[in-house]
């Protein structure tokens, strides 16, 4: 695997391969970022990966400095996951003057559930995204589903900017237990750890609790929000929402999904689960 950590260097190698699929990370990766390594086999020639922890997207309280670093092992993994290119730039390669220009994403896409307590966080997301796929020109990009909000933005992007780029999402991958890989679980203690995939049973229940015919959103979102309270949890929401645009449920036959961000200890974990 080839390390870039300048833009010329990256475009020169990108120059020599044909179709590109690109996966974008802040690092420290775990089993769902080498899943979504292993999808992008599929959609190019080669994969460039990026390592680049963007502190535009990261609030003034939140964990940017001490966002978890683990640059030597993530490249053993990427390379045994077949990664041809990795592109790993700094601070100063990356936004060599603070960066003026800016993708601001429609209000009533981020001020709603993680753009409601993270203000400014997708308008970084989008940025960093937009900056990368005009260093790297892929053909096709891949986000997991996780950050479910992300990648509704990120494809409103595409599309909106008539960007050439095939948006490929992948689904969460899972401890056995159903804890949502993250980065951040790396934060929680033992006891934590096992507390963890309540956020995912309590989704399910509500899922189910919808399937059978229970409209009473607010209901349900309160009482999945007070169990995790209950067992020392802080929620910042639980919400039953739309598919295709993230707002409140209308009519009947619509895919719909639960989203839940609720913080345990130190990290704050969300989650989601479709339906
Ligand atoms: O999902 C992430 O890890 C980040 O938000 C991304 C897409 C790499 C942008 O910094």
């Amino acid at each position: 695997m080839q390390i870039h950590t300048t833009l010329e260097s990256l475009r020169a190698a990108r120059a020599r391969v044909g179709r590109v699929a690109l996966v974008p990370t802040m690092g420290s990766l775990h089993d769902g970022h080498i899943a979504l390594m292993r999808q992008a086999r599929a959609h190019g020639d080669a994969i460039i990966a990026s390592i680049f922890i963007n502190r535009l997207q990261f609030g003034p309280n939140e964990d940017f400095d001490n966002y978890p670093r683990s640059f030597e092992a993530d490249c053993a993994k990427l390379e045994a996951a077949g990664v041809a290119h990795l592109f790993a730039p700094g601070e100063t390669a990356m936004y060599p003057r603070p960066q003026r220009y800016h993708v601001d994403p429609p209000p009533e896409q981020v001020s709603i559930l993680e753009g409601a307590y993270r203000p400014g966080h997708f308008r970084g997301v989008a940025t960093v995204v937009l900056k990368l796929f005009n260093i790297v020109r892929p053909d096709a990009a891949l986000f997991g589903k996780k950050d479910y909000q992300q990648l509704m933005v990120l494809r409103n992007m595409v599309r909106e900017l008539a960007l050439p780029i095939e948006i490929v999402a992948h689904e969460t991958v899972r401890a056995g237990d159903g804890l949502a890989l993250s980065s951040r679980n790396a934060y929680l203690s033992a006891a934590e750890r096992a507390e963890a995939p309540r956020l995912h049973r309590v989704l399910n229940r509500v899922r189910d609790a919808v399937r059978a015919g229970d409209r009473d959103f607010a209901r349900l979102e309160r009482e999945a929000a007070d169990e995790l309270d209950r067992h020392g949890w802080k929620t910042d929401y639980v919400a039953v929402r739309r598919q295709a645009d993230l707002q409140a449920p209308a009519d009947e036959n619509e895919p719909l999904v639960a989203l839940g961000a609720s913080r345990l200890g130190r990290p704050r974990l969300i989650d989601n689960v479709e339906f």
